[in-house]
């Protein structure tokens, strides 16, 4: 009997490696913010850095890569679950190649936003240079496989977006007489979705047809936004969380919107918010201890050059954190948060 299900697991495992081989997706291209850099800043001129301990210290060979995270981010096990490497390398990083990048590459910055004036504040990557760097790529790519090749890997593979936390907690409610001069929170998150849809608009016209938009996370609850609410008793600010809420109904109608508009594309909306909020609530029910403060440091503030290897207090175990820094989920988060959406709303995009 034994030996029976074994055969039949075998079987199946088989059955599985070849669906694998012939996987619809070839590669995973990656546009964003610091949920999904894989180092692109390392090579620009900002001071929003992670190239450095303890940053990438439970990643291969322990290596700080420029990941805000102690480990591998959600597209890396994304790619990984998609049959693809496990990893997936900055587009900037001088060590890798377009022999690399033709399985999957990333254009994402760590700071960036929708809003141009939201890359300005850190002098990071703005979104729309993102696609100036994918028009670039689709130029190696052709060299690389010849024009029909290329283009086919183009057409199917899938196109992963997580953007818009920054365009809020770095930028409107933090610059005076900046956006929220001019926009009501409302009029700015049009304007934000308004930029969305140009993107992904624009990403069609290029040839992408799987695209997956990620919204935001529950980002009142980030350690960063708690420890500024300490009055109230280090509790999540609910009205950051609301327009989380807001801005993601936004971009589901949007995602509604461009699939009837772009004939032939494949989109979905990518949820981060119930899954992480729910890890912040229940930490417990996830193997988890801590939800409210972050692995590096005091937990209450460090990120970037704040967390360094001289920041006291670091904890020695990322996986009893939800957040490894003020900021950013520990890869253990990661890992969740990419298994919810690769059973989820990327499942169509699997074989
Ligand atoms: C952002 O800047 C780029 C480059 O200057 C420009 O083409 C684009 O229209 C700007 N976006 C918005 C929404 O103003």
């Amino acid at each position: 009997m034994a030996e029976k299900a074994s055969n039949w697991f075998f079987l199946i495992h088989i059955l599985l490696q070849i669906l694998k081989i012939h996987a619809k997706v070839p590669a995973i291209i990656v546009f964003g913010d610091s949920s999904v850099d894989a180092g692109n800043n390392n090579a620009i001129s900002t001071v929003l850095k992670s190239n450095f301990e303890p940053y990438g210290r439970d990643f291969f060979g322990r290596k700080a890569t420029g990941r805000f995270s102690n480990g591998r981010i959600p597209t890396d096990f994304i790619s990984e679950a998609f049959g693809l490497k496990p990893t997936i390398p900055a587009y900037l990083d001088p060590s890798y190649s377009i022999k690399d990048f033709a399985t999957g590459v990333c254009f994402a910055s760590a700071g960036t936003g929708y809003d141009n004036a939201t890359s300005d504040v850190l002098s990071v990557i703005p979104f729309w240079k993102e696609l100036e760097y994918y028009k670039q790529y689709q130029k190696d790519l052709r060299c690389y496989l010849g024009n029909e090749k290329a283009n086919e890997v183009l057409k199917e593979a899938l196109y992963l977006l997580s953007i818009g936390t920054n365009d809020f907690l770095e930028n409107y409610y933090i610059i005076p007489d900046g956006r929220s001069s001019e926009y009501s929170i409302e009029e700015y998150q049009n304007f934000l979705a308004g930029i969305a849809k140009d993107f992904v608009t624009q990403l069609y016209n290029l040839g992408a047809r799987k695209i997956s938009i990620g919204g935001l996370p529950p980002m009142g609850c980030l350690p960063l936004e708690r420890t500024t609410n300490i009055l109230s008793g280090s509790e999540c600010i609910e009205e950051y969380n609301d327009v989380a809420k807001q801005f993601n109904e936004k971009l589901k109608g949007l995602v509604e919107e461009l699939k009837v508009k772009l004939t032939g594309a494949s989109l979905v909306y990518s949820d981060p918010y119930g899954i992480l909020y729910d890890m912040i609530q229940n930490p417990i029910s996830f193997g988890f201890e801590y939800a409210a403060v972050a692995c590096c440091g005091t937990g209450l503030f460090e990120m970037g050059y704040l967390c360094d290897k001289l920041s006291p207090f670091t904890c020695s175990d990322a996986n009893k954190y939800v957040f490894w820094d003020s900021f950013h989920p520990t890869e253990k988060t990661n890992g969740i948060i990419a298994d919810h959406a690769v059973k989820g709303p990327l499942a169509q995009f699997l074989y």
